[in-house]
């Protein structure tokens, strides 16, 4: 039967929290499967916030979801998800319910716009500050890109360096792929 897969597993623990009507965010918007996945999830009462710094990846987004979801509130922002707790209106924090992430860089798209460690710590640290408790926060993280693997270090730091009583952090990976397999990284706010 094999294993769940990286995305399914980062799936399954948004599934067991994120509830209709509630708001969740896609950091990294790219292609919009996680976007959809999000808007499914929060039905027409909820809404989604989906950042990301390339155009071409939020008109694919937004061609996906008109196509999927026509009916779901999906705000689009083209702006770094850096800027998140600015972006995010005031009455969801502290209320939102999962916040994923996919870093890299966008597959068919431009290979040199790549998520950086910068970035991505300053995203994930609003992203642990606006959620609710028992939200998530996925993240996917790939190394085999150049900056893969420093920016996987960072995050992995980040997440190991979460203090215990407020949040729980795990990851989920296959450790016998080759050519540096994706991994998720979740946290879980207490
Ligand atoms: C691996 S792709 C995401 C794939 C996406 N989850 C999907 O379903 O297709 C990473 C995305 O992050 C975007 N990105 C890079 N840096 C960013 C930043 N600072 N803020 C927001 N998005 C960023 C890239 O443009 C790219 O589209």
């Amino acid at each position: 039967m094999g294993f769940v897969s990286i995305l399914g597993f980062a799936h399954q623990l948004i599934e067991a929290r994120l509830k209709p009507g509630e708001a969740a965010i896609d950091a990294t918007a790219g292609n919009g499967v996680d976007t959809v996945f999000l808007a499914r999830q929060v039905g027409a009462e909820g809404c989604v916030y989906a950042f990301d710094i390339q155009e071409s990846a939020l008109a694919s987004t937004a061609a996906r979801c008109a196509r999927e979801v026509p009916d779901r509130q999906v705000e689009l922002l083209h702006r770094s998800h850096a800027e998140m707790a600015a972006a995010i209106p005031e009455h969801w924090h502290g209320r939102i319910a999962a916040v994923t992430f996919n870093l890299g860089y966008l597959p068919g798209h431009d290979h040199s716009t790549i998520t950086l460690p910068d970035s991505t710590l300053q995203a994930l640290d609003s992203a642990a500050k606006l959620l609710r408790r028992g939200g998530v926060i996925t993240i996917v993280v790939y190394s085999g890109h150049p900056g893969g693997e420093t920016e996987a270090a960072a995050v992995d730091r980040w997440a190991a360096g979460l203090p215990q009583d407020g949040y729980q952090a795990m990851t989920y990976r296959f450790v016998n792929q080759r050519n540096h397999p994706p991994y998720v990284i979740a946290v879980e706010k207490r």
